[in-house]
C-alpha cells in the first residue's frame, strides 16, 4: 500500500471535544513538521450544523486553547484550507451517500482514506455498515483504515460482539484501536529502556525483582464527564486499557522485532499468563473505593457504587515472573497527577556493613509529569566508618532533549495510522484477553459486593485498604521515595 498518496481523513464526532482538543492540534503539528502527505483533506462529520468556515474557526479557537505548542497565524492559514465539514446523522444512509459524494468531489486522484471514530463505540457497527454500503471501504488502489476510540466494549461479551461486528466490514489489518497511553513517549521508552540496553534485561526477572508498582493517579475528578463515568468506573476507564498496557510493556519478553505482529504477540502472551481471578481472589487481591462526595456530583446516581479508585495485585504466571506481585492502582481526585512505574529490586542477601540500612534498589520510570527515569542505589556516606546512604542516577527528558521534545500522544498515533504501523494499537485478541481479566473482577464487585466499597478523601492517596493490600505482603507503595528522588 502506498502511504504517499493523497489522503482524506474523515472524523466522525467532529464537533466534539476530542477533535478540538487533541485531533486537530495533532494534525496541525504534523502538518507544520511536514509529516502529512502533501495533498491532504480533513473532513469533519457530525450532527452539529457548521459551514466549512465556522468549523475552521471553531477548530482554530480549540487549537489556540489546547495545543501544547505555539503556532503562527501563517501556519494556521496554510493548514485551514485543508479542513472541511459535512453535516450528517449516523443512522441515515442518505447522509453517508452525501459524504461519499463530497469525498468524490474533493479527491481528484487515487486517495487513501483514514476514518476516525471519535464517537461512542455503540455507533461503530452502524457507521462501518453504512460506509460499506456506500462503497467507502472499498480499496481501489488507495487504502481504507479505521481508527476506533476507546472504550472498546464494556465487558468481554460486548468486546467480542463489537469485534465480530467491525470485522464484518473490515479486515483486522484495517483496524486501529487506539489507546493513547501507547502514544506517550515515556511509555514507548519502557521498551527502549529494556531492549535498547543490555544492563537491565539480565536482572529483569523474579531472581532480582521483588515487586512492580504501577500507579496512574489523577488529581482531576469527573470534569464534565460524570454522565459517562458513572456507568463505567475506574476499572473499565483506566485498567482494562492503560494500566494493563503498561503492565504488558514491563513484563513482556523481548519481541523478535519492533513490528506490530511481533510486539502484539508478546503483549498477548503476558495477558494470557495472568489467571482471571475467582471471587475469593477478587476479595483479597482487589480494592475498590469511591471519593467522598462523589454521589452528590451532578449527573451521578445518588446511590451509585461506581468506584473511582481501584488497586489490584496481579501475578504473571510464567518463568520470568512467577511469584512477583504486580501492584496496579489508579484513581480520580487523588493528591496529584502522577503516572509512574516502580521496579523494586530484592534486598541484598547479607548486610555485611555494620551500619548498613537495608534499602532495596529501585528503578522508577516517571511517565508523567517530570518525565524521566531514576535508579536508586546505596553508597558509602563520606566521613563515616561504614554508613550507607541512598543516592540516585537520573535522566530527564527536559534536561536531555529540551522542553519541546515530547509531542502529544495522539500526534504519534495518528502518524502511525497514516503510515500503516499498528504496533502501538491494540489487536482484537489483545482487547479480549484484557477484558477476560477485568470481567471477573467487575462481576464479583457488582454481584457479591466484595470487597466492600471503600471511601477516600478527595486529595488523598486513596483509601486505607489500598495500603493494606501491600502491607499484608510486608510491602508498601513507594511513591513517597520516588518523589524524594525527584526532589533531591
Ligand atoms: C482517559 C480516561 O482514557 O485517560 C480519563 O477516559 C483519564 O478518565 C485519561 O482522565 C487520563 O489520561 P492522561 O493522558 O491525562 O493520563
Amino acid at each position: 500500500m502506498n502511504n504517499d498518496l493523497p489522503i482524506s481523513i474523515i472524523i466522525f464526532g467532529a464537533s466534539g471535544d476530542l477533535t478540538q482538543r487533541k485531533l486537530i492540534p495533532s494534525f496541525l503539528n504534523l502538518s507544520r513538521k511536514g509529516r502529512l502527505p502533501k495533498n491532504f483533506s480533513i473532513i469533519g462529520f457530525g450532527a452539529t450544523v457548521f459551514t466549512d468556515e465556522q468549523f475552521r474557526d471553531h477548530l482554530q479557537n480549540g487549537a489556540k486553547q489546547f495545543a501544547g505548542f505555539n503556532f503562527t497565524n501563517e501556519e494556521w492559514e496554510s493548514f485551514a484550507p485543508h479542513l472541511f465539514y459535512q453535516q450528517g446523522r449516523y443512522d441515515q444512509v442518505v447522509d453517508f451517500q452525501n459524504l461519499a459524494k463530497r469525498l468524490g468531489d474533493l479527491e481528484t486522484e487515487t486517495t487513501n482514506r483514514l476514518y476516525y471514530m471519535a464517537i461512542p463505540p455503540t455507533l461503530f457497527p452502524n457507521i462501518i455498515e453504512q460506509l460499506g454500503a456506500t462503497g467507502q471501504l472499498h480499496e481501489n488502489g488507495g487504502w481504507r483504515r479505521v481508527v476506533l476510540e476507546k472504550p472498546f466494549g464494556t465487558n468481554l461479551a460486548s468486546a467480542e460482539k463489537l469485534n465480530l461486528q467491525v470485522h464484518k466490514g473490515l479486515n483486522e489489518n484495517q483496524i486501529y484501536r487506539i489507546d493513547h497511553y501507547l502514544g506517550k513517549e515515556t511509555v514507548q521508552n519502557i521498551l527502549f529502556t529494556r531492549f535498547a540496553n543490555t544492563i537491565f534485561e539480565p536482572i529483569w526477572n523474579r531472581t532480582y525483582i521483588d515487586n512492580v508498582q504501577i500507579t496512574v493517579a489523577e488529581k482531576v475528578g469527573l470534569e464534565h464527564r460524570a454522565g459517562f463515568y458513572d456507568g463505567v468506573g475506574v476499572l473499565r476507564d483506566m485498567f482494562q486499557n492503560h494500566l494493563l498496557q503498561l503492565l504488558t510493556l514491563v513484563a513482556m519478553e523481548p519481541p523478535a522485532s519492533f513490528s506490530a505482529s511481533h510486539l502484539r504477540n508478546e503483549k498477548v502472551k503476558v495477558l494470557s499468563a495472568i489467571k482471571p481471578m475467582t471471587p475469593e481472589q477478587v476479595s483479597t487481591n482487589t480494592v475498590r473505593a469511591q471519593y467522598k462526595g462523589y454521589r452528590s456530583e451532578a449527573q451521578v446516581n445518588p446511590n451509585s457504587t461506581t468506584p473511582t479508585y481501584a488497586a489490584l495485585r496481579l501475578y504473571v504466571n510464567n518463568w520470568r515472573w512467577k511469584g512477583v506481585p504486580f501492584y496496579l492502582r489508579s484513581g480520580k481526585n487523588l493528591s496529584e497527577k502522577q503516572s509512574q512505574i516502580i521496579i523494586q529490586f530484592k534486598e541484598p542477601p547479607l548486610a555485611m556493613f555494620p551500619m548498613q540500612t537495608m534499602k532495596p534498589n529501585m528503578l522508577v520510570l516517571y511517565l508523567q509529569p517530570d518525565e524521566g527515569l531514576h535508579v536508586r542505589f546505596e553508597a558509602k556516606a563520606p566521613d563515616t566508618v561504614a554508613e550507607t546512604r541512598s543516592v540516585d542516577m537520573e535522566f530527564h527528558y527536559a534536561q536531555a532533549f529540551g522542553q519541546t521534545a515530547i509531542p502529544e500522544a495522539y500526534e504519534r498515533l495518528l502518524l502511525d495510522a497514516i503510515q500503516g504501523d499498528a504496533s502501538l494499537f491494540t489487536r482484537a485478541d489483545e482487547v479480549e484477553t484484557a477484558w477476560s481479566l477485568i470481567d471477573p473482577i467487575l462481576q464479583t464487585w457488582e454481584t457479591h459486593q466484595t470487597p466492600p466499597l471503600g471511601i477516600y478523601r478527595p486529595g488523598s492517596w486513596g483509601p486505607a485498604e489500598g495500603y493494606d493490600l501491600l502491607a499484608r505482603d510486608g510491602r508498601r507503595w513507594l511513591n513517597e521515595e520516588a518523589r524524594m528522588m525527584l526532589e533531591s
